[in-house]
C-alpha cells in the first residue's frame, strides 16, 4: 500500500515529541477535481509541523459563545483531513475540513473515526463544502461525523476564520488565483490571522508557487516565516516540501 492510501498517520503533538493516531477511512474509491482521493506528503509534513506554531486563538469565542463567529481553523482542499484533525488536537480547538461535495462523505467519515482522539485533546471538527470558485458559500454539514461537535459550527457558514492551512493546493495554473480569493474572502482581518501554507516543490509547478506568492503578497499577506523539509523514506519521492506562515500586512 503506498503511503498515499495509508490508513494510519503518526502526527507530532507537541515540541516535547509526543505522538497521537489519526486514523482515515479508505479513500480509493473516491476522486474529485480529476484527482483520487489519497492522502499527500505535503499533509504529512504540515501535520507535524503544527505544533511548533502557536497561533492565538483568544477571543475566536468557540465553542463557548457564537459571538465573535471565528472559526478557529479552517482547512482548504482537506482530502483525507489528515492536516485538519491534527490541528484539532494539536492546538485543542475547532476546525471545520473543507473540500468539494464529491469528498465530503469521506472527510466526515474520518472525523468521526477520530472522534476519541478529538475529545481527548480537547478538539473539535466539522465538515464543510468550499469550493474555490465560490469562496462565499460554504455549508457546514453533520455527514458522517459526531453531533455534538458539528452542532457547535451552526451559524459558522458565513464567518472567517483565524487560521487557514492548505496542503498541496496548488497544482494548475488557475489554483494561485483561486486560493488568494479564498484567502481574501475567507481569512480574519487582524494581526492574529495566519495562512499556513505547504506545498511540494515540483520542478513543473514552481510557476504557479511563484504565482502564488506574487499573488498573496499583491493581496496584503506577509511572509513571517517559511522553511522546507524533507519527508521520510516510505513515500516513493523525494521532492522537498516547503511550508509558510502569512499574516496581513500593518494595512490590515
Ligand atoms: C492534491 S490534493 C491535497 C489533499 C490534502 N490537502 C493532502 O495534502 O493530502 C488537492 C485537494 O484540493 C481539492 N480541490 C481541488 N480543487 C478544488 C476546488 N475548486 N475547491 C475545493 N477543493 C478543491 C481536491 O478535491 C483535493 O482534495
Amino acid at each position: 500500500m503506498s503511503s498515499r492510501t495509508r490508513l494510519s498517520f503518526t502526527t507530532t503533538l507537541t515540541k516535547a515529541n509526543d505522538k497521537l493516531t489519526i486514523q482515515i477511512s479508505d479513500p480509493s474509491a473516491l476522486s474529485a477535481d480529476n484527482l483520487a482521493l489519497a492522502t499527500w506528503g505535503s499533509s504529512e509534513v504540515l501535520a507535524n509541523i503544527l505544533h511548533r506554531f502557536t497561533p492565538d486563538f483568544s477571543s475566536t469565542g468557540f465553542p463557548e459563545s457564537h459571538t465573535d463567529n471565528v472559526i478557529p481553523v479552517l482547512e482548504l482542499g482537506a482530502g483525507t483531513g489528515l492536516v485538519g484533525l491534527s490541528a484539532a488536537c494539536v492546538w485543542g480547538v475547532g476546525v471545520v475540513l473543507t473540500d468539494l461535495p464529491p469528498l465530503v462523505g469521506a472527510l466526515g467519515a474520518n472525523i468521526a473515526m477520530n472522534a476519541q482522539v478529538l475529545g481527548r485533546c480537547g478538539g473539535a471538527a466539522g465538515v464543510g463544502m468550499l469550493d474555490w470558485y465560490s469562496p462565499e458559500r460554504m455549508s457546514i454539514s453533520n455527514a458522517g461525523s459526531d453531533s455534538s461537535s458539528v452542532s457547535s459550527f451552526s451559524g459558522y457558514e458565513s464567518s472567517r476564520a483565524r487560521v487557514i492551512l492548505a496542503a498541496d493546493t496548488v497544482y494548475s495554473e488557475e489554483h494561485p488565483e483561486l486560493l488568494v480569493n479564498v484567502v481574501v474572502s475567507r481569512l480574519e482581518k487582524g494581526k492574529e490571522a495566519r495562512l499556513i501554507v505547504c506545498y511540494p516543490l515540483r520542478v513543473g509547478y514552481l510557476d504557479h508557487i511563484r504565482d502564488l506568492w506574487a499573488r498573496l503578497e499583491g493581496a496584503g499577506l506577509v511572509c513571517g516565516e517559511e522553511g522546507r523539509e524533507q519527508i521520510d523514506g516510505s513515500w516513493d519521492e523525494d521532492t522537498p516540501y516547503e511550508w509558510c506562515v502569512w499574516g496581513w500586512g500593518s494595512g490590515e
